[in-house]
């Protein structure tokens, strides 16, 4: 073992351990559905708010936008604000209560009380008094106003009534801008002035990461949140604060750009200048035209038989009923519902419209129509259309497994799987990737198993599916070259991130499958485990104890008799042989398949893969250097 192998793995671990937002659609999606505005009258309004077409992880929460059809209003503590004007560069805008517009008989009496961590008010305002149900008073009637059930009666700061209005029986602030109030004082305090100047509104300075966000827009980026974390849409990818120049879009671009000049090079030598030039004009046509279509369209042709069937983008939008039933959010685009023109259901996977996804898609059609295998979902077809992309799939009816390790423990009983179900779906998941390794001449390693990629059909029998990372190789390979990191963090086994920990084989592809196990089994982390502060307690550590102590597994909540408590057994010792992070310390997957259908008084306690977990370093993390 090298000796900066343990070092590295605790970094590697920490890094494992900073939260990731989950990403939804592609990345290219969100920046597009980002830089849309919210349309409503003739405003067009962008980050903070959201509502309508723009989605919640555009905008930041308490923004949300609805339309009445002539303006764009936000609802706080029971009250509507309508918005009248917005300034983007200076975080501010006018707005008029909404309940108050053209009235001054509210249905229900609210003051106005804005969230004061997301707005302040600006220095121009000041509050105009409305009282209901008072006792007589002897007021100019000019600040008198009637409303159905009663009389009503108003004052500004400047402008007070000259009786106690301590037994009114209601009395509301309303902000108004003081201009208007000295307007309605100068102007004798006529009705017209006070409809004038609530109409007018005030104005409000929002706060939402604003400097964040100027620094996010000023490099290209659009502004919005994930999980209330801002976060900064790029067109290549998503970034806690500003889009950085470089990334994968670029480092792609530099490595087409390197072929291209070796390719270059050797056509020189070959064909001479002349036609060399010629070559050089096509091949800029060609790129100017179509990127990487080309590589796609060229791949279809030389698939031939085996391709499968290929649609029209109007089949899909039709398949799709124009794409109004969203299953789910995928890695690399949207998931809808849809149905074939013979009454079968499917699942229509639309890629982001962007290029360069299509060596995803290539790897996607190349993998899963090789296959046919009860743990590998059904391909159906696809859909190519220069930037419109749809891969076509059989319908899964219970969607996607993270659903039930999520939301496990929640009052939904629907979603609280049963152990024999949770092992079935583990013995399930280790066939489907046996048969990817062993079953077809090519050898498939998918390199993105998670629980987002594996489907559950009706009878929770699992599917893998995602292969747009996927790498096809032939059997006898035994190690994979690979020019970056692929997969998913918290799922990536380290060798992948980091090549101290040796080569990128099959058993990366184990490591991520025993990640998946683990969280099956302790997605009930907090609550099913009986312990005072479970939460500060580092689950896997526990549980690795409680192994190797050889104490029973009945303290997980939900373990109810011996034979779940031995299934529970044979997944974790199972998972914590896979997630070892010498990759030769790793079982094979058809051991793995062995391992669960033997008994687990056969497995040894593997060593802790979780000894550099920060529970038991208790230094300061920048002593562990990689
Ligand atoms: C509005 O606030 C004032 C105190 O600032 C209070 O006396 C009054 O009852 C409140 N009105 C309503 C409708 O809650």
């Amino acid at each position: 073992m090298p000796p900066n192998f343990f070092p590295a793995y605790s970094v590697f671990l920490m890094i494992m351990l900073i939260p990731v937002p989950r990403v939804v659609c592609q990345d290219n999606h969100l920046f597009v559905s980002c830089g849309a505005q919210y349309e409503c009258g003739n405003m067009a309004i962008s980050y903070p708010f959201w509502g309508g077409s723009r989605p919640n992880y555009c905008g930041h929460p308490g923004f949300e936008l609805t339309c009445d059809g002539e303006a764009p209003e936000f609802t706080m503590n029971e009250v509507s604000y309508r918005i009248l004007d917005i300034n983007n560069s200076s975080h501010t805008l006018t707005v008029a209560r909404a309940d108050y517009w053209d009235s001054y008989c509210p249905p229900q009496y609210f003051n106005t009380t804005l969230n004061e961590s997301l707005f302040s008010y600006n220095a121009t305002y000041t509050d105009v008094g409305l009282y209901y149900y008072c006792p007589q008073f002897t007021i100019a009637s000019s600040n008198q106003f009637n409303c159905p059930n009663t009389t009503g009666y108003y004052t500004t700061l400047d402008l007070n009534l000259s009786v106690s209005t301590g037994n009114c029986g209601v009395y509301v602030t309303v902000p108004i801008f003081k201009s208007a109030a000295t307007a309605i004082v100068s102007g004798g305090g006529t009705l017209t002035l006070l409809t004038d100047a609530l109409n007018g509104g005030f104005g409000l300075e929002w706060n939402a990461n604003n400097s964040l966000c100027r620094e996010c827009i000023e490099s290209g980026g659009h502004c919005g949140s994930i999980s209330n974390q801002f976060t900064c849409y790029c067109r290549n990818g998503l970034s806690p604060s500003t889009c950085r120049k470089s990334g994968p879009y670029v480092s792609r671009k530099i490595i087409i750009g390197m072929v291209v000049l070796i390719v270059s090079f050797v056509m020189l030598g070959c064909i001479g200048i002349k036609r060399y030039s010629l070559a050089v004009k096509t091949w800029v046509f060609w790129k100017k035209e179509s990127e990487d279509d080309e590589n796609v369209e060229a791949f279809i042709r030389n698939y031939g038989s085996l391709a499968p069937k290929r649609y029209n983008y109007s089949d899909v939008k039709k398949m799709t009923n124009s794409f109004t039933s969203e299953l789910g959010q995928g890695g690399f685009g949207c998931v809808y519902e849809g149905k074939l023109p013979d009454g079968r259901m499917v699942a229509v996977k639309l890629l982001s419209n962007s290029k360069g996804n299509g060596q995803d898609f290539i790897n996607e059609i190349a993998s899963i129509s090789r296959t046919s295998h009860i743990n590998i979902v059904t391909f159906m077809g696809f859909c190519f259309e220069r930037s419109r992309r749809a891969l076509i799939y059989e319908f899964m009816p219970n969607g996607s497994l993270d659903k039930f390790i999520y939301n496990r423990g929640s009052s939904d009983e629907s979603l609280n799987l049963e152990w024999k179900t949770m092992y079935q779906i583990a013995v399930g998941i280790a066939r489907g990737l046996e048969y990817l390794y062993r079953g077809c001449n090519t050898r498939i390693l998918h390199f993105d198993i998670k629980p987002h990629n594996i489907l559950l059909d009706q009878n929770f029998i699992p599917k893998i599916s995602d292969f747009g990372l996927a790498k096809l190789c032939q059997k006898t390979e035994s190690m994979v070259s690979m020019t970056h990191a692929r997969g998913t963090t918290g799922y990536i086994a380290p060798e992948v991130f980091c090549r101290n920990f040796g080569g990128v084989s099959h058993k990366s592809d184990v490591y991520s499958y025993g990640m998946l196990v683990f969280e099956m089994v302790g997605g009930r982390k907090n609550i099913d485990v009986q312990v005072s502060h479970s939460s500060q307690i580092h689950f896997p550590t526990w549980i690795y104890k409680q192994l190797h102590l050889g104490k029973d597994l009945t303290v997980l909540r939900s373990i109810t008799n011996e034979e779940e408590e031995e299934t529970a057994r044979k997944m974790i010792l199972v998972s914590l042989w896979c997630i070892q992070p010498n990759p030769s310390d790793r079982p094979s997957i058809d051991k793995v398949v062995e391992m669960l259908e033997g008994s687990s008084h056969l497995l040894e306690i593997p060593l802790n893969p979780f000894m550099f977990s920060p529970q038991n370093t208790p230094q300061d993390p920048s002593t562990a250097s990689p």
